[in-house]
């Protein structure tokens, strides 16, 4: 289990492999866990301990309600004295001082808004995406992981087993209003999403690119070989690009500028 992956998340694959070898026992999570599962235990807060949702519920009821919607809601984060489902305190830490304190903003409870590390202790494999050359400024703290995350599952439109929202272009436009805003010619690529082109937490490539030349582009716009056999020629939208291919990505090379649409011309051009 090195370096860093993406997709299935190493996340899940050790936890499910933690289950299986506590799963008989009567879930005594944090034992099984500092020996299988490090990464899995909750946030420290000295002196307090685990308490569980239900802890909870009369102060923060509605976080409470939909939280078994979200997919954290199946952390196996329970301890004799609990009995039920302590997956808030997996994000905020044990709450038995912040209950005991009447609770408060602050007062014995964490937020992963203010400590993004709290998130990358479970997700490491994601951890590194953030200090990649270009990415977006969690690390830096200019952003947080919830302004993409819904953490409590309250958008009931969301994928089913994801935490992003589903209407992912919106939730980018929420600061990328220029990439979003309507144009006379559209590029019908971003109907496919933002991330067909970026990924959204950190990349190699400048301007979070997934790839940084033409096959950017090429995986939809398929080349094609000009008529005659063997003419070496090679078409893209039934227009000869041979030599604009050797010029430089199909949009630093001048000839589609404008990738998110345009409103001057077809071929998106500024
Ligand atoms: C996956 C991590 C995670 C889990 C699990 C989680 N939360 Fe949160 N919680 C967050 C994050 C992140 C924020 C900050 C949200 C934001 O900035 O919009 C937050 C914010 C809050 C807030 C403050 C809301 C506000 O208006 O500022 C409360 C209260 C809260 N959570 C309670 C709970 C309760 C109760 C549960 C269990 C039912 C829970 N959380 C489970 C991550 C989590
Ligand atoms: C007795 C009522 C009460 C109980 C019980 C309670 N809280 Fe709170 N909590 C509050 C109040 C009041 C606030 C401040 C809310 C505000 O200012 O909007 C708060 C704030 C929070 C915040 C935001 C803290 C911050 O600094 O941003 C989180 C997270 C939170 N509670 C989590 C929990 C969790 C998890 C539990 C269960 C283990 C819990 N609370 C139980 C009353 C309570
Ligand atoms: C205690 C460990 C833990 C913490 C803390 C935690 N997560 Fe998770 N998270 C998990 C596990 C385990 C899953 C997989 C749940 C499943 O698939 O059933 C998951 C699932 C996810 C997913 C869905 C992944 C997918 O492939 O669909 C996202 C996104 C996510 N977490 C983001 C966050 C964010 C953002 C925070 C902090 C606000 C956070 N997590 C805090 C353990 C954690
Ligand atoms: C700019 C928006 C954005 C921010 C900020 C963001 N994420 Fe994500 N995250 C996404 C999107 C979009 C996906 C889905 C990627 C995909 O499906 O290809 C994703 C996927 C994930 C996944 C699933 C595994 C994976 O790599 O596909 C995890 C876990 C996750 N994010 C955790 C986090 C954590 C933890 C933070 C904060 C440290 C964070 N994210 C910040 C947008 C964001
Ligand atoms: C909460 C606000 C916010 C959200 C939501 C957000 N971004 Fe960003 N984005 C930023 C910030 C801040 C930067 C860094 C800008 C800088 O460093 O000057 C950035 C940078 C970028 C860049 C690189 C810009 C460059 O010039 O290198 C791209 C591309 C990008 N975001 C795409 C996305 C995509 C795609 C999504 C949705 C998955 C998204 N953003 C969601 C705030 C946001
Ligand atoms: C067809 C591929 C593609 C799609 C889809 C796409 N982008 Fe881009 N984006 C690019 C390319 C290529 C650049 C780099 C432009 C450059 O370097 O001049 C870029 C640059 C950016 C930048 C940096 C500022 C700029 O305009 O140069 C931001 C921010 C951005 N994209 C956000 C978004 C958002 C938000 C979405 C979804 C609404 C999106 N992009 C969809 C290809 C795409
Ligand atoms: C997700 C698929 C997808 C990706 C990736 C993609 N496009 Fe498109 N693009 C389309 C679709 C669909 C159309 C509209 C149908 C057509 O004209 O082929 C289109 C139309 C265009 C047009 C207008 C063609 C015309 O004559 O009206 C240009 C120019 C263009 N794309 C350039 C690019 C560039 C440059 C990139 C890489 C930065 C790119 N596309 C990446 C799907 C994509």
């Amino acid at each position: 289990m090195s370096g860093r992956g993406r997709g299935e998340g190493h996340v899940r694959v050790s936890l499910l492999a933690s289950l299986g070898l506590c799963g008989a026992l009567p879930l005594m999570w944090l034992a099984c866990s500092t020996v299988h599962q490090p990464a899995l235990q909750p946030p420290h807060i000295e002196g307090a301990h685990l308490v569980g949702n239900r802890a909870c519920y009369d102060c923060h009821t509605n976080l409470v309600r939909i939280f078994p919607t979200s997919p954290h809601a199946r952390l196996p984060l329970r301890t004799p004295e609990t009995h039920d489902a302590a997956g808030c305190e997996a994000c905020h830490g044990p709450g038995s001082l912040h209950v005991a304190a009447g609770g408060g903003r602050g007062r014995f409870i964490l937020n992963p808004s203010r400590q993004p590390q709290i998130c990358l202790d479970c997700h490491w494999e994601v951890h590194d995406e953030f200090r990649l050359p270009s990415r977006h400024p969690v690390l830096e703290g200019r952003m947080t992981c919830s302004q993409c995350h819904d953490p409590h599952g309250i958008d009931i439109t969301k994928p089913a087993g994801g935490l992003v929202w589903a209407r992912l272009n919106e939730t980018c436009g929420a600061c990328h209003a220029e990439q979003v805003r309507p144009r006379l010619f559209e590029h019908e690529a971003l109907r496919e999403g933002c991330t067909v082109c970026h990924v959204p937490h950190g990349s190699t490539h400048a301007a979070l690119l997934t790839e940084r030349d033409s096959h950017l582009c090429l995986k939809c716009h398929a080349q094609t070989p000009g008529p005659g056999v063997d003419s070496g020629r090679i078409f893209i939208g039934q227009v000869d690009h041979t030599e604009r291919l050797r010029m430089g990505t199909c949009w630093s090379a001048g000839c589609h500028t404008a990738v998110h649409g345009s409103d001057v011309h077809a071929r998106l051009l500024y």
